[in-house]
């Protein structure tokens, strides 16, 4: 595994069915790096912030897994990429308490979510409170140089850059400060009502979805619209096909809701069909996922724990 390269970091919390909003938004940009090769690529299961969501042991395991089985399923690469679990770094937790310790109160209250919470009058748990905190650890603990993400996540890239420079300022230079990356026109996926497609908002199309379960989606979708085009039919489409390949088809069946929604239909399948097959085969190997999971742990513990150990020794407790 060659170490030279700039380093890309990105995870997802293992908090139910992935879906297409994952794929577009995060996913597809993170293979698209393992293809071209160009960084040395850290892609992780986020289960620590997930315990803020999912607080039953069976679940946490089961959802794990799968969401082990998603990355593979939709072209990760555990032979290209390091594919860790951040529960198997112990210096993610770490960092972050060390991080607790320079930032502010103020600061993390100013966070979109912890916000949303609060609005919603929610009761907030100190793990939410400080989420931002643990997940600028899980980035800047490798040097990360670019972080491939969803928009619903740039607060968080902005407040692990600024976190990286308050400790280098504290401490002296030990952090690099890492880049969002963000694909304007998929950094935001719509679900079904319109709203951001969301598991929390159970407004998905999931990753694997059959052929039923993808009809019942599409035919749910709002649609609701002043122009002659459904947007929300639209938009989803417009992540399967290119602008001209869609004026012929949305001229064609122009106000026939219906036949464009079968329309989406056929090419939402045709795109699931193999991840969705290779899924399914995966699924038959259990063993699968424990060897990559304690390898690709292996080699970021080899990564992190040299991080850790200069930032031990830049506070003063090593
Ligand atoms: P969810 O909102 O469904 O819980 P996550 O927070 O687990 O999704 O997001 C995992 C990754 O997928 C993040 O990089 C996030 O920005 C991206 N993502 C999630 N939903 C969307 C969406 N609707 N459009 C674009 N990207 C998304
Ligand atoms: N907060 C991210 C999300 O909800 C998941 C995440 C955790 C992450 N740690 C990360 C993403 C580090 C990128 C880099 O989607």
């Amino acid at each position: 595994m060659e170490t030279d390269k700039p380093i890309l970091l990105s995870g997802i919390k293992p908090t139910g069915a992935a879906h297409i909003g994952n794929y577009f938004g995060a996913i597809k940009q993170w293979k698209e790096f393992q293809t071209i090769g160009s960084h040395q690529c850290y892609f992780m299961i986020a289960d620590y912030h997930a315990l803020n969501f999912v607080q039953s042991a069976g679940d946490m395991r089961d959802l794990t897994h799968d969401l082990v089985l998603t990355y593979l399923a939709a072209g990760i690469n555990p032979e290209k990429v390091v594919l860790f679990k951040q529960s198997d770094v112990p210096a993610h937790t770490e960092l972050a308490w060390i991080f607790d310790t320079i930032t502010t109160m103020p600061y993390l209250e100013r966070a979109h979510a912890y916000k949303d919470a609060e609005a919603k009058g929610k009761e907030v748990s100190v793990g939410t409170f400080n989420y931002p905190m643990l997940m600028a650890a899980d980035i800047l603990l490798y040097n990360t140089a670019k972080v491939p993400v969803g928009h619903d996540q740039k607060q968080h890239i902005e407040y692990a850059r600024d976190t990286a420079e308050k400790f280098n300022r504290i401490y002296g230079d030990t952090f690099t400060l890492p880049e969002e990356f963000i694909v304007p026109d998929v950094a935001t996926v719509p679900g079904v009502d319109g709203r951001k497609m969301s598991k929390s908002y159970n407004n998905t199309i999931p990753l694997f979805s059959t052929r039923h379960e993808i009809e019942e989606l599409v035919m749910s979708i709002v649609t609701d619209s002043s122009g002659d085009r459904p947007e929300n039919v639209y938009a989803i489409h417009r992540l399967l096909k290119t602008e001209r390949e869609l004026d012929a088809v949305y001229d064609e069946h122009q106000g026939r809701y219906k036949a464009l929604k079968e329309a989406l239909v056929e090419d939402l399948d045709a795109f699931i069909k193999p991840m969705r097959e290779k899924y399914h085969e995966l699924a038959s190997d259990p063993r699968t996922v424990a060897d990559i999971l304690e390898k690709g742990g292996q080699l970021a513990r080899e990564r992190a724990n040299a991080k850790i150990e200069e930032v031990r020794r830049a506070v003063g407790v090593s």
